[in-house]
């Protein structure tokens, strides 16, 4: 899976129709930065990066903030020039400036080209939490209980140190990305997963609007496809060797 989104990275760099390309952050696309980063590839220096969200109230060197997470898992690994990889500012004083200001920057360089993803156990994107608006900007958003739990893993289990609060793109900014790819993995965003490919569109589940998204695709294992009612089983899909079918 993470092979497959980095080839798809770097054909579209090799024919020069990415140079700006979204990031998100949480366990599941790691493994396609280190596919991206093992390339060797020189024209990713030429990335213009811009990450989906970030934490409200934690400084930019917190170990968990989206600035520091970025910077280790991508900037370095990856050899980009940190003057060119972005990250909302979830310390500024006036957040709602911050998210204008970002959304701004997205726009001056020219949209993101493509946008990797990946899903909360909520159905989350970004930080879109259940309910938000379908087309939504780049905003201030609380955080769900279930979130801060999922995500005090990275906060040494302590649930008091996961931020309530975030500034994250909107769904409408993400649906605004050329192409988008999406990767879950795991049993525990199964039921995520079918709602966001076989439920209705709703924001109840945020990732369902990528429905309506011309050019998105989804990687999954088999436990995150688990709950997909309308799948091929594994001996018509051929072992399942090809590419991804056209979602
Ligand atoms: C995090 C991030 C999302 C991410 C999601 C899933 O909170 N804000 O961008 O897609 O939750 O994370 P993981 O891949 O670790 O399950």
């Amino acid at each position: 899976m993470a092979r497959w989104a980095a080839d798809r990275v770097l054909h579209r760099l090799r024919t020069r129709s990415l140079s700006v390309l979204g990031v998100a952050t949480g366990s599941s696309p790691l493994p396609v930065y280190r596919a991206l980063a093992a390339s060797g590839e020189p024209a990713l220096a030429s990335l213009r990066v811009f990450a989906l969200d970030e934490y409200v109230g934690l400084p930019h060197h917190h170990p968990q903030s989206y600035h520091c997470v970025v910077d280790r898992e991508v900037t370095r690994p990856l050899g980009l020039d940190p003057a060119r990889v972005h990250v909302p500012d979830g310390a500024a004083d006036d957040l709602d400036a911050a998210a204008a200001e970002y959304e701004h920057l997205i726009a001056a360089s020219g949209g993101i080209d493509l946008q990797v993803l990946g899903i909360g156990a909520n159905g989350h994107v970004g930080f879109n939490e259940p309910f938000s608006s379908l087309r939504s900007r780049t905003r201030v958003e609380t955080l769900t209980a279930r979130t801060r739990r999922d995500n005090a893993r990275f906060f040494g289990g302590d649930l008091q140190q996961v931020p309530t609060s975030c500034l994250t793109q909107g769904l409408g900014t993400i649906l605004d990305a050329d192409e988008v790819v999406l990767i879950a993995t795991g049993a525990a965003k199964a039921h995520a997963v079918a709602q966001m490919v076989e439920g209705p569109l709703s924001s109840a589940c945020p990732a369902s609007v990528l429905q309506l998204h011309p050019r998105a695709t989804v990687l999954l294992d088999d436990r995150a496809a688990a709950q997909l009612t309308r799948r091929d089983d594994h001996e018509q899909a051929g072992a399942a060797t090809g590419p991804p079918r056209n979602p």
